[in-house]
């Protein structure tokens, strides 16, 4: 064996056999422990490899109370990456938990060592807006359903205006008054009564608003067309669109975005209970057309269909965008590696999935043909929910939502799949992922913060 000095990292991480991949580390200890991360070569971008480095660093670094990243000689962007990746992976839900059994600690505080903090700042301050955001959203698809009703949902929001966002809520007769017939239904069996959320950014820019639109049902059972109890649980997820739309816009209230952005957030639980809603009926949506029933258990279109018919008509919105955990179809076609987008507008399209690659929240255009309008037709009301059987239903509920968005830029981004994780990698928590924040802020930043637009 070569004989190898103490001090000589390089060296000994290539004898352990160290290469620098992506993902790959090594730990070397005498003196200290010191970590070394593989960045590239790869196919990302370098800002991309260097926030997947900060996350496997951090991985590694988990069980610690404390951690300060030396990231002297880093320019402003790549030590804001890295430490972008590194927040994230060090993020978990524990406020639920009262005591930690083994006593072990933490990870609690990042610190970052720089040559001028001040030259980080501008960079770092923006990036950390937007994992406010990212936090945020986790934090309210972690909480389970008894602790986020509707109405908790909506206290939750305090947060966004102590930003400067200006909250309204519609609910019960409001609800009612405006017509929003497929929401009523959606949330009318469960005791804590649905609600319309609308989270106001106005900007500076005198312009017609870009308006996200996000499911949130606190929890799906089903209805009366009941789940199977084997996976139900995770069906406390089924707000994550909502989250993120509400994620999007405290980064954007944070970092003083000049853009005019609205929330418009559907909230219910689909319950089983007397007041239920039934396959078979037939429900007027708030843009006076009428729904038959065919299935419970596709409630989220019901509810996203309303939120984008009186947005439509309220907000004169320049562009829709809506996010929902809208069907296990998706899933089926794409898994949990991109979200399913849809469209009537090409261009918008193409911008959301260029901001979503942008920041690793991939998009994979899905298209909505002739049929899967067709497949919606019915006999007795004017449009048919969905279709029983094994049929694409990804492709049928983004036809049905297209009927209530008109001639507006619209992108429909079906996230089922992508709103938790199972099991912590290197590069990723466990949990809630907060899919969609970083792609809306993206997306804003790009396409609608120009004043010449
Ligand atoms: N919330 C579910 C979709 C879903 C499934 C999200 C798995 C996340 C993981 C949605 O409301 C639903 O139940 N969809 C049904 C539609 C069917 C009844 C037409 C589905 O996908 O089975
Ligand atoms: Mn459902
Ligand atoms: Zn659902």
């Amino acid at each position: 064996m070569r004989p190898v000095r103490a001090g000589d990292a390089p060296a000994r991480a290539r004898l352990a056999g160290f290469t620098g991949q992506p993902d790959e580390t090594c730990e070397l200890f005498d003196p200290g422990r010191t970590l070394l991360v593989g960045v590239g070569p790869s196919e990302l971008s370098r800002s991309r490899a260097l926030e997947q480095a900060g996350a496997c660093a951090v991985s590694k670094l988990l069980d610690l109370r404390r951690v300060a990243l030396d990231l002297r000689g880093w320019a402003p962007d790549e030590a804001t990456a890295f430490v972008t990746g590194a927040v994230l992976r060090a993020w978990r839900f524990d406020r639920l938990k009262t005591r930690r059994e083994d006593g072990a600690p933490w990870l609690t505080r990042i610190d970052v060592i720089a040559d001028d903090p001040g030259e980080l700042r501008p960079a770092w301050d923006r990036a950390g807006c937007v994992l406010e955001g990212v936090a945020f959203a986790r934090g309210l698809v972690a909480e389970p359903a008894n602790h986020l009703t509707p109405a908790r949902f909506i206290a939750r929001l305090d947060w966004l205006t102590a930003a400067g966002v200006e909250l309204g809520v519609l609910d019960g007769r409001a609800l009612r008054r405006a017509g929003l017939g497929g929401l009523l239904a959606v949330g009318g069996g469960s005791a804590h009564p649905p609600a319309l959320a609308v989270l106001r950014w106005r900007g500076t820019i005198d312009a017609d608003p870009v308006v996200f639109v996000g499911k949130g049902i606190t929890f799906d059972t089903g209805g009366i067309c009941i789940k199977p109890a084997a996976g139900m649980e995770v069906m406390g997820d089924d707000m994550a669109g909502a989250a993120a739309c509400a994620g999007a816009m405290l980064a954007l209230a944070l970092r003083r975005s000049p853009a005019p952005v609205t929330a418009v957030l559907a909230l219910a639980e689909n319950a089983v209970g007397g007041s239920s809603y039934r396959p078979s009926d037939v429900l007027r949506m708030a843009d006076g057309s009428t729904v038959e029933v065919v299935d419970t258990d596709a409630e989220g279109r019901l509810a996203l269909a309303d939120a984008l018919a009186w947005s439509c008509q309220q907000l004169r919105p320049a562009a829709l965008v809506d996010l929902a955990t809208l069907t296990g179809s998706i899933i089926t076609a794409l898994g949990h590696q991109m979200a399913g987008l849809f469209d009537n507008d090409p261009t918008f399209a193409a911008q959301v999935a260029a901001a979503g690659s942008g920041v690793g929240e991939a998009a994979w255009r899905m298209p909505i043909g002739k049929s899967h309008r067709d497949d919606l037709k019915s006999d007795i009301a004017d449009l048919r929910q969905c279709v029983m059987g094994r049929q694409p239903d990804a492709c049928q509920a983004a036809a049905f939502l297209r009927e209530f968005v008109g001639t507006t830029p619209w992108a429909h981004l079906d996230i089922a799949g992508m709103e938790t994780r199972d099991e912590a990698t290197d590069r990723h928590a466990a949990g809630p992922s907060g899919y969609g924040v970083r792609l809306l802020d993206r997306l804003v930043a790009q396409r609608f913060e120009d004043p010449h637009r």
